[in-house]
């Protein structure tokens, strides 16, 4: 699907890391009043996917410039995927990428036949982000993890 769009008229669509595009990712950065909610760079998530084996790094384009960072992880135990380290550039927030990013993401997920929760968690404090996910459909799942909060939504099969 290529219907997604920020308000400025770009295209955002979720992009492997490669070769070519990695250094533009790990350099993505939230605003520094936001480093108390996420990591200062993108290439701390980077380095956790590449390390674990867990989490799968994807960058976030608008057209054919990377503004983002977002990645997900299946959780065998429970059967739920997992979102996490979305980060839109400090002077691209505001835009709607955020919005199209979460949800190109939602619909990747939910074409993959074993999906039928995705989760999340973010800091009680992180009022954009519990904003962007209210908006989606997340809702609180009544756990938390790392003094962060937990809300999952229930995906239909694509
Ligand atoms: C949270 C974040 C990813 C949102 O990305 P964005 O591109 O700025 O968001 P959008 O422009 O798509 O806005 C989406 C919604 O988020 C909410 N939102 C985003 N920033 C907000 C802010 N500063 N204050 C209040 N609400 C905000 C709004 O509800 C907005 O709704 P709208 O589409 O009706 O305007 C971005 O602010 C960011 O990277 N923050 C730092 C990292 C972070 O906190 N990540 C989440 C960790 S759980």
């Amino acid at each position: 699907m290529d219907d997604l769009t920020d308000r400025t008229g770009r295209r955002v669509t979720l992009c492997p890391v490669d070769d070519d595009n990695w250094r533009a990712v790990a350099d993505i950065a939230p605003r520094d009043e936001q480093r108390t909610f996420v990591a200062a760079l993108a290439a701390r998530y980077l380095l956790l996917s590449m390390r674990g084996g867990v989490w799968t790094s994807l960058g976030v384009l608008a057209d054919d410039t990377v503004v983002g960072h977002v990645m997900w992880a299946y959780d065998e135990e429970d059967g739920t995927h997992w979102v996490g380290g979305l980060i839109v550039d400090a002077d691209e927030q505001g835009r709607g990428v955020g919005r199209q990013a979460m949800t190109a993401l939602i619909r990747m997920l939910s074409k993959r036949p074993d999906c039928q929760e995705i989760r999340l968690s973010y800091h009680p404090h992180n009022t954009g982000a519990a904003k962007l996910y209210n908006s989606l459909g997340f809702t609180p799942t009544g756990a938390f993890e790392d003094d962060e909060t937990v809300v999952g939504l229930a995906v239909r099969q694509a």
